[in-house]
């Protein structure tokens, strides 16, 4: 019996995920909430022959907070697809303004309403949404470093994909041989394309050239799918996919609450994590990542929590490019990190 709840769910991304969803036989009870068209959804996926109940939920007005308590009452997984995408020219940043408040005061519901569920950070800027998140959950004192996930698995789906095309082998044989790490946006994105002879072997012949446009497309991803939508917003579906992805992670650890799961590939997918809240992670924090206290790195879970991470820099052979390319993460990474921080420090809950 897992509840899952969906904030943003009538949108470009929550409509497809919610399907995606209402698909998995885990989910006992699916909970759509949005500001607009939450029932419309929900009625229409409520006609497919799965398992799972689904519930709309919608506040009245503004002021109208019961409709929020109610989709997260018991709920054991969180999903945060709302605020709003980029149009052309913009970067994940300029969202910062209108997100920003929107995932504060959705976060803000889920500690007062559902402080032990995992909670999946989908809304952008994602280097900045889940250090809200993380502080509004320490201001309520219900902070758990282990459930709380910036999801940046479309990283990785689309480090899989373009691989693919460029080597002739099929995404799906790459999967879990590869890693993404870093943030999520432009060159905070680091995908290390090393791990193992699987893919390593394949790449050994490209030039530098090949390399460098590889990582570049990987890197801006995003903003091919914003410039082809030409104001028409953001990658939604292939990022309704990369969210079930990990989303079907964290079911799958909550189903079997005995053993760690990783999504049974050898190398798991990334999240973007709280370092310092996660066993051996404040050391990892300070001998690889300059102090850096978020950072998306492989991790395993169990029963919908971490249950430990993988250190990409002492597991994967990480050449000196990709060191490099850390290096330039890096410095983006703490300036959006407290970015994040000081906006709910400076905020009522
Ligand atoms: P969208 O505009 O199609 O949908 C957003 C939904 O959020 C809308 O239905 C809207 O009504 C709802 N919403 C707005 N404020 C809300 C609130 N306070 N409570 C509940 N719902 C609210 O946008 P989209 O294309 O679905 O993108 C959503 C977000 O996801 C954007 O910030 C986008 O940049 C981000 N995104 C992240 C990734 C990633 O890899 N993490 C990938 C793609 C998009
Ligand atoms: C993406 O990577 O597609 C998302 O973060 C949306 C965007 O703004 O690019």
């Amino acid at each position: 019996m897992v509840k899952v709840t969906v904030c943003g769910a009538a949108g470009g991304i929550g409509q497809p995920l919610s399907l995606l969803l209402k698909l998995n036989p885990q989910v006992s009870h699916l909970s759509l909430f949005d500001i607009v068209n939450a029932h419309g959804v929900a009625a229409d996926l409520s006609h497919i022959c799965t398992p799972a109940v689904v519930t709309g939920h919608q506040p009245a007005n503004k002021e109208d907070s019961s409709a929020i308590t109610e989709a997260l009452a018991g709920t054991d997984v969180v999903i945060i697809p709302a605020g709003v995408p980029r149009k052309p020219g913009m970067t994940r940043a300029d969202l910062f303004n209108i997100n920003a408040s929107i995932v504060r005061d959705l976060v803000a519901n889920v500690g007062k309403t559902a402080p032990n569920a995992a909670i999946l950070i989908i809304s952008n800027p994602v280097n900045a949404t889940v250090a809200i998140a993380a502080e509004v959950l320490k201001k309520l004192g219900v902070f758990n470093p282990r459930k709380l996930f910036g999801v940046t698995t479309l990283d990785s789906v689309r480090a899989e994909t373009f691989l693919g095309e460029l080597t002739g082998q099929s995404p799906s044989a790459i999967r879990g041989h590869l890693s993404v790490i870093g943030g999520h946006s432009g060159d905070t994105i680091v995908p290390l394309i090393n791990v193992d002879s699987t893919i390593s072997s394949a790449v050994s012949q490209w030039s530098p050239s090949q390399y460098q446009a590889y990582v570049k497309r990987v890197q801006f991803g995003g903003d091919e799918v914003v410039k082809a939508k030409n104001g028409a917003g953001s990658a939604t579906l292939s990022m309704a996919y990369a969210g079930y992805r990990f989303a079907e992670t964290v079911l799958n650890s909550l189903s079997d609450p005995s053993k760690p799961v990783a999504d049974s590939t050898p190398v798991p997918d990334s999240s973007y994590v709280y370092l310092p809240g996660l066993p051996g992670g404040e050391e990892f924090s300070k001998k690889y990542v300059n102090g850096v206290t978020f950072f998306s790195v492989p991790v395993l879970l169990q029963n919908g929590e971490i249950s430990s991470f993988i250190n990409p820099f002492e597991k994967y052979k990480i050449t000196s490019e990709e060191a490099n390319l850390t290096e330039v993460a890096l410095d983006g990474l703490q300036k959006s990190i407290d970015q994040g921080t000081t906006f709910v420090q400076g905020s009522r809950l």
